[in-house]
């Protein structure tokens, strides 16, 4: 089958590759018919995400139809379509009882933070994912999820990371009705944070990138206002003075590990990697939160340390929330804000880029060419 093999750094090509087999008897093989590349791709094809292996295939976000399923796969059964989250729980852990499906002592037993994770680094476990052909679903009775009839496949792909991780950035923010709510970052996923930070009450919701293009998009489609930090002093004198100098309720990072800004965190954030990529945003939110105010951090850092204001954490009694989304958990109630057309996600969706021309679509999404905010992947072998 063809698949994307990561070879290093800024290096990914489409290759043939074996065809993925039931190593399992609850896994299942899914024929791709979309995947995405999300912002925590560009960890990895940055180089920023230790252990992430020369021949991977990458890919968390994707949809398809169940081709072969193990002796024990009893939710599904071959021609579904479906939709995999991306996170990969065995959904009867601890962890899973509780919800924490990002977490899953199972799916990853080798590490103490994160649950397995389609197309990710060893650290999440070192299962190939979506940006392929065909692809090996494990817990196959837990994770993948049938898309209703008459659901766009577009806005599906997007139901298995964006919007849940976009809504859950909102719901982490505790967000009470009239609050200002603050999104670092106007990638699709700060973008459906902002989109949901309305659902849960807020009075005013800021949007604050440094790539324009971005900002017109969030503006129209969020309904948010936009800003760009290059154009401010200091972003967080910024946000102080809209707030009356008390800071906002509720600030979110979804930037994460690639974060501009900021000089010396990039320098030894993103290019001597002495800590575990550049922390400017996260930085920014826990100084422009007011005291006593929630930082939800669904941006993505890697496993090792960051430098980040400790102090002033402790000293305005903040609340920091934090997870990789927990897609299964929300998929339920987002399915609803789908299909009552609460949530467009599709509205995301600039570019649709065949999978053999994969170097490309990672180097327009990279950098942030021909004004992408998300790009979808489709196979020949899709057929739809
Ligand atoms: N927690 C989860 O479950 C989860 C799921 C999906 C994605 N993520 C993470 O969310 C983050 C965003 O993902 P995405 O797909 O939107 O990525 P993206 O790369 O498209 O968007 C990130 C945006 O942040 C902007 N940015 C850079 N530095 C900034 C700064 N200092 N302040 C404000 N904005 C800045 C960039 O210009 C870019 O537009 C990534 O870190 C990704 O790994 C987390
Ligand atoms: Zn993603
Ligand atoms: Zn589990």
């Amino acid at each position: 089958m063809r698949a994307m093999n990561y070879r290093g750094p800024q290096r990914v090509r489409i290759e043939d590759k074996p065809m993925p087999e039931i190593l399992h008897p609850e896994d299942a093989i899914v024929r791709v018919t979309r995947s995405c590349i999300c912002g925590s791709d560009l960890h990895l094809y940055n180089g920023n995400v230790p252990d992430t292996r020369v021949g991977m295939t990458f890919g968390h976000e994707f949809i398809g139809v169940v081709e072969e399923i193990g002796s024990e796969v009893h939710k599904l059964k071959v021609g579904d379509n479906v939709l995999v989250p991306f996170n990969i729980a065995c959904g009867k852990c601890a962890f899973c009882k509780q919800g924490l499906y990002g977490n899953c002592h199972e799916s990853n037993p080798e590490a103490t933070a994160v649950g397995g994770i389609f197309g990710y680094s060893h650290t999440a476990g070192g299962y190939n994912g979506g940006q392929a052909e065909y692809v090996r679903v494990p817990y196959a009775n837990f994770g993948p999820t049938v898309i209703p009839e008459g659901m766009d496949p577009d806005d599906a792909v997007l139901l298995t990371d964006v919007v849940p991780t976009g809504y859950q950035a909102a719901e982490m923010g505790g967000i009470q009705k009239g609050d200002t709510v603050v999104v670092f970052g106007a990638g699709p996923v700060g973008i459906m944070a902002a989109r949901c930070a309305w659902l849960f009450g807020a009075a005013r919701v800021i949007i604050i990138d440094h790539i324009e293009y971005r900002l017109e998009f969030a503006k129209n489609y969020a309904k948010c206002e936009a800003y760009n930090f290059k154009s401010m002093n200091d972003p967080v004198v910024f946000i102080k003075k809209e707030t009356d100098w008390l800071g906002a309720d509720v600030v979110i990072d979804a930037v994460g590990a690639e974060a501009e800004g900021s000089a010396m965190q990039s320098i030894t954030g993103r290019k001597m990697l002495l800590q575990a990529g550049s922390a400017t945003a996260l930085h920014w939110a826990i100084n422009s939160v007011k005291k006593g105010g929630i930082v939800s951090i669904v941006g993505v850092y890697g496993p090792t340390s960051n430098l980040v204001p400790i102090g002033n954490v402790v000293n305005k009694g903040l609340t920091i929330r934090a997870n990789q989304a927990s897609v299964k958990r929300l998929l339920p109630k987002l399915i609803e804000h789908v299909k009552n057309g609460t949530l467009k996600p599709k509205g995301l969706i600039t570019h649709r880029i065949p999978l053999e021309a994969i170097a490309d679509a990672y180097r327009i999404f990279s950098d942030k060419l021909d004004n992408c905010i998300k790009p979808v992947l489709i196979p020949s072998t899709a057929k739809y």
